[in-house]
């Protein structure tokens, strides 16, 4: 239920991470920062490892070019991405089917799952309605995404852990949420402004956990995790 996100630029910092941590992770994920500094090779070079990968470059752009970038997100062996569910109901089904069509090409044994961006959770109610126009409360914009997301064949969304419960309540509770800004009751909150614990969002109904720093930037990141772990009832 852990998702550890290797935000770091070095090839060999992630890889002995990875090392480091496997066997007690779900996921280790790969974002903008990694994958903007060593280029598409670091997803085959982790999976090497005997490791999942989810791929967080949240793509958002017209269907057609969505669904081409999703197929190669699947090809290069992405077990999880992600897409902007703002970019509609046709975008979403062209990263979904999509990566349907190209794993049924390469024989693999489970589809990649393919999760939504809501609201991003830097974003306040005030960035919502006065830069954005949208004249809904957050947690409505939150929830309504993630049924579009549901309708649009999504396995599940990133969220916020307070957004857990009314996600929960209109998306059922076989959809998946993963949620980041998690931190342990003895780690800094580094950027992240509204944290739960771990104990906490898997109290809320979380499915999977993002961690990054309170891990990866620990001195000794084994023993981070295995603190957190002891946390978890
Ligand atoms: O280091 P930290 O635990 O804050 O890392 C959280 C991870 O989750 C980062 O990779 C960040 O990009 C990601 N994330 C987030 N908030 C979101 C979506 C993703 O912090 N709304």
């Amino acid at each position: 239920m852990i998702i550890i996100a290797l935000d770091v630029d070095s090839r060999e910092k992630a890889l002995e991470l990875v090392e480091d941590l496997k066997g007690k992770v779900s996921y280790f994920k790969i974002g903008m920062q990694l994958f903007n500094s060593q280029g598409p090779e670091i997803i085959s070079l982790i999976k090497e490892k005997g490791v999942k990968v989810f791929l967080d470059l949240k793509f958002h752009d017209i269907p057609n070019t969505v669904a081409a970038a999703s197929a190669v997100a699947v090809r290069q062996g992405a077990d999880m991405f992600n897409v902007h569910a703002s970019g509609g109901e046709a975008m979403l089904k062209g990263a979904v089917e999509s990566a349907k069509e190209t794993a049924g090409k390469l024989n693999l044994k489970e589809v990649p799952q393919v999760l939504g961006v809501t609201v991003l959770t830097s974003m306040s109610q005030e960035v919502l309605t006065r830069e954005l126009g949208v004249n809904k409360s957050l947690d409505q914009q939150v929830s309504d995404l993630a049924v579009l997301c549901r309708k649009a064949g999504l396995r599940g969304v990133v969220a916020s852990p307070r957004e857990v419960s009314i996600i929960r309540k209109s998306c059922g509770p076989d959809f998946l949420i993963v949620t980041p800004g998690v931190r342990p009751s003895w780690a800094s909150r580094d950027d992240q402004e509204r944290v739960h614990t771990p104990a906490q969002a898997l109290a809320l109904g979380s499915d999977y956990l993002v961690i990054g720093r309170p891990v990866t930037a620990a001195p000794d990141p084994r023993e981070a995790l295995n603190n957190i772990l002891s946390e978890i009832p």
